[in-house]
Formats: structure tokens, C-alpha cells, sequence
């Protein structure tokens, strides 16, 4: 019982003695179970959680700029990215041919804005045969591996409530033909959530709430779980890093990886134009003139809203799509660099004093995440490509809107069957595109050529 004691005089003096308030009442396995969650909560970290909370009520004053981006070569359909990646496409070739390449898929989140009671990655997306975001993914990557000899190696971050059903998932499917062996999945950390008197948040008598720490927890679970280090055993340099909300993303794409590497860049990010001032991105910026992405949150309006010629000043909405060197990441991690946090304030289910429970209508407590872009500013050299909207970005994330299930099938058939029409003069009343076959709408005018067989009277599968 020592270490208990212990343990609650740890909490007592950190001001968070409530958290035993039941302790009497347990039973010794519920009293085992609350015993170790609390042993895990580093109470020296209070003050970063406080101090985010504070940060949030009053942002600090930014100096920003716009910062350097590679623009698209040619925005009218079907594009072009900068003519300076292009070039550069052979050396992301060669990266992928040597096997120097990993993608790193992160899934950890909740998926709460989606309504969808699963791992995101299960959800269905293309409109003809509703096959899922992962087996997007792993159909890309092995394109990827037809085209360059060697497939990458995947990692996928989950999260602690959906590792086994993420797991299960691709065991069920065969790893979607991939080879199990390069698929390997990490849990990232928890993080406790504090109530608007600073207490951690109590999900139950007998235990306390905790959730995913943010896809920044990504540098921290790839070093403990041993991925920086098998990676380094492949011998892989850089990581074409995504979102699993994000179909539309080429995986470990050339022109991308060669740009990365021919700048000598430890981080690099894809943008898009932003739609209009409102849009809910992170903006690509210098912050006193070191690149990072702000958070559309700490933009004033009159930033958001500001001019350069008949363009927005503050343009490069981040599309959360990535490539870091394995070498950087790896320092970050050894030297231990936190990430900062960042508070939200959101509605927590909990149980209150008297033990009662509440699904409180409002945001009633603080959570916390790292952001994995917050290395940018810890990079020696940042690259940033523009890449078209529609071709590389047409996110899942909300149950309506723009980036619904729904909005994202209209989106996806506008693009592929523009395509199409392009290319024959007809556009098909449905279109689905095997990401085996092409994943963007250059590739499908090529494949067009050769489609004298096509019934554009009817649904269009184009098959890989
Ligand atoms: C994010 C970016 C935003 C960017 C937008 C593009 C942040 C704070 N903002 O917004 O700048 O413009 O994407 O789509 O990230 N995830 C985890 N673990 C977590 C939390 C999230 O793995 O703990 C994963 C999710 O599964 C998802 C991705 O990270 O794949 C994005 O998370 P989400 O919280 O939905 O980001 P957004 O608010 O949409």
C-alpha cells in the first residue's frame, strides 16, 4: 500500500487529490486499474497543460509573413506543378527504386466530426464500389512498388481505442495485398484533459479521462515503439507522411520526394490556394520570419482577409501532407523535443463531484495535442509545393459540407470525369478510378487514349 500512498500524496499535492475520491468504494481491481493509469500522468507536466490553456485564452502576437512556395506551373485542368519539380522527379525515382523511402499514415484520431463508429481508415469513400481509405492507401503504395521495383514500407499510427479494430481490419483483408510484413502499426500516447478549474477530468469513479495526444505524438510513439529504429534497419531516408481523411493525397509521390531531396530540406509540405478568407486551414507563413504553419484560429480576420494583388496574402493552406527525413526525425526524438501543446476546449463526457455522470452539452473541459507540424520551425531547411486542390486534396472529414462522404464523391467524379471528357469529348454519368490504374487526372487523359472500349453511357470503372 506504500506505493499508494505515495501516489495519492503525489496527486494531493499537485491539487488533484479528487481523483481518489472514490478510491474507497473500489473494488482491488478497479483500485489496480485507477493505480496505474495515475502512476502513468507525469504531474511535472501540469504546468505545459495550464500554461496551453492559457495560451489559448490569449494567443501571443504574431509577426507574419508570407513564406516561399514552389507555385503550380500551370493551374488550368489538368495542371502542372512547378516546373522545378518536375525536373526533379528522376531523383524521388531513384529514392523509391534504392529503397529509401517509408510512408507513415497517421489514424489515431477519433473521427467524432465524421459520425463514423470505427477506425477512419475503414470507412468506405469511392463512389462505385465504396472500397475504403486504407485500401486507397495500400492500392497506391503498390502502384508505387509496380512502378519503381520496390514497394514502401507502411507505418499507421493508431490510437490506443482503435489499434485491435485497425489491426483486425487489415488481417481480415489480407493487408490488401500488401506484404504483412511491411505494414506495422504504433499507438500513439494519451493525453489527460483538465476541467475549467485546472482538475483532471474523471471519465469514471475509477478512471480518468484520457485521449489521443495529437498526431504530433507521432515523433514521440515512432521513437518508443521502435519504428525510427526499424526504419533505420530498411534503410529508409524519408517518409512521404499522410492523413488517413485524405483520399485524393498521392502516396510517395516523385516529383514531391525529388524536390524534398534536391533542396536539402528536412521537412517538407504540400499547400493548396486557399478557397476563400474563412476556410478552416492551417496557413504555410514565416511567424518573425521562421517558416511554420499558423492555425486558421490565430489569424485576426483583418490577416485572413488581407490582400496581395487579386490574391489572398496568406494563400498556402496546409493539406497536412509531408515528407521528413528519417535523420531529423530521429534527432528530434533522441534530444527529446517536446512538441508544444496545444489546448482545445471541448465537450468532455465525465463524472462530476457527486459522482454523477454527464454528457455535458457545451465544451466543458480542456484537451491537448501536439501538432506534427509544429517541426517545421525546428527543420534546418523547409521545402513547400503548391499542388492542385482537386488532384491532391478532397479530405473526409465532416457529415456534410465540402468535406463530407458526399461532398468528396461529387468532387472526386467532377475531377476524374473532367478528365475523361478531356480526353473523348464525353463524360461518363459515374466515374471510379482504381488507384491501381491512376491517381490524377494527367494519367487518366494518358489511359483514355487507349480506351476505344469505354461505355461513357454508363458507369465508368476504370480498372487497374
Ligand atoms: C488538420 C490540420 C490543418 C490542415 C488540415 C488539412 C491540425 C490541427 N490541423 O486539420 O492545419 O489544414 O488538417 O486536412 O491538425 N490524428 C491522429 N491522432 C490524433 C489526432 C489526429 O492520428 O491524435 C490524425 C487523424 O486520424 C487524421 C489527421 O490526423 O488523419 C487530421 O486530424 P484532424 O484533427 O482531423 O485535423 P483537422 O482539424 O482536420
Amino acid at each position: 500500500m506504500a506505493d499508494h500512498d505515495q501516489l495519492r500524496a503525489d496527486f494531493e499535492s499537485a491539487g488533484q487529490g479528487h481523483v481518489f475520491a472514490w478510491w474507497d468504494e473500489l473494488g482491488e481491481r478497479a483500485r489496480r486499474r485507477l493505480a496505474r493509469q495515475l502512476a502513468a500522468v507525469d504531474l511535472s507536466r501540469l504546468r505545459e497543460l495550464h500554461a496551453a490553456v492559457t495560451a489559448l485564452a490569449a494567443p501571443h502576437a504574431r509577426s507574419l509573413a508570407p513564406a516561399p512556395v514552389f507555385e503550380l506551373a500551370d493551374r488550368g485542368f489538368p495542371y502542372a506543378l512547378a516546373d522545378a519539380a518536375r525536373a526533379v522527379a528522376p531523383i524521388g525515382d531513384k529514392a523509391l527504386r534504392d529503397g529509401h523511402v517509408a510512408a507513415l499514415l497517421v489514424a489515431g484520431g477519433q473521427g467524432t466530426r465524421l459520425g463514423f463508429d470505427g477506425p477512419k481508415g475503414c470507412f468506405p469513400v469511392l463512389p462505385l464500389t465504396g472500397m475504403t481509405l486504407f485500401e486507397v492507401f495500400a492500392r497506391k503504395l503498390r502502384r508505387v512498388g509496380l512502378e519503381h521495383g520496390v514497394t514502401p514500407p507502411l507505418y499507421i499510427m493508431v490510437g490506443t481505442h482503435n489499434e485491435s479494430a485497425t489491426v483486425n481490419f487489415w488481417q481480415d483483408n489480407n493487408f490488401f495485398g500488401l506484404e504483412p510484413d511491411d505494414v506495422k502499426f504504433f499507438a500513439q500516447g494519451e493525453m489527460p484533459a483538465l476541467d475549467a478549474e485546472g482538475k483532471l477530468v474523471m471519465a469514471s469513479r475509477d478512471a480518468l479521462f484520457s485521449g489521443p495526444d495529437g498526431h504530433g505524438g507521432v515523433l514521440q510513439a515512432l521513437h518508443v515503439k521502435g519504428m525510427l529504429a526499424d526504419m533505420r534497419a530498411r534503410g529508409v531516408r524519408c517518409l512521404s507522411y499522410l492523413q488517413v481523411d485524405n483520399a485524393q493525397t498521392p502516396v510517395a509521390d516523385s516529383a514531391f520526394l525529388g524536390l524534398h531531396i534536391a533542396q536539402g530540406a528536412e521537412v517538407s509540405l504540400k499547400v493548396v490556394r486557399k478557397q476563400d478568407p474563412t476556410e478552416k486551414v492551417g496557413i504555410y507563413c514565416l511567424d518573425d520570419g521562421v517558416p511554420g504553419i499558423v492555425e486558421y484560429t490565430e489569424f485576426s480576420e483583418a490577416q485572413s482577409n488581407e490582400r496581395a494583388g487579386n490574391d489572398l496574402r496568406y494563400w498556402a493552406g496546409s493539406i497536412a501532407v509531408h515528407a521528413f527525413n528519417v535523420d531529423f526525425l530521429t534527432r528530434l526524438a533522441q534530444n527529446g523535443t517536446d512538441l508544444p501543446l496545444h489546448a482545445a476546449h471541448k465537450k468532455v463526457p465525465h463524472v462530476d463531484r457527486d459522482g454523477n455522470t454527464v454528457e455535458p452539452a457545451a465544451p466543458n473541459a480542456y484537451k491537448f495535442e501536439r501538432f506534427i507540424f509544429d517541426t517545421i520551425p525546428l527543420a534546418g531547411n523547409v521545402m513547400c509545393l503548391e499542388v492542385p486542390r482537386e488532384e491532391q486534396f478532397l479530405p473526409v472529414k465532416n457529415t456534410d459540407g465540402p468535406h463530407s462522404p458526399e461532398g468528396f464523391k461529387q468532387a472526386y467524379q467532377d475531377y476524374f470525369g473532367k478528365a475523361v471528357e478531356t480526353a473523348t469529348g464525353k463524360r461518363p454519368p459515374a466515374i471510379e478510378v482504381d488507384p491501381l490504374a491512376a491517381e490524377n487526372a494527367r494519367e487518366v487523359i494518358e489511359l483514355a487514349k487507349d480506351a476505344a472500349g469505354w461505355d461513357l453511357t454508363k458507369p465508368l470503372h476504370i480498372l487497374g
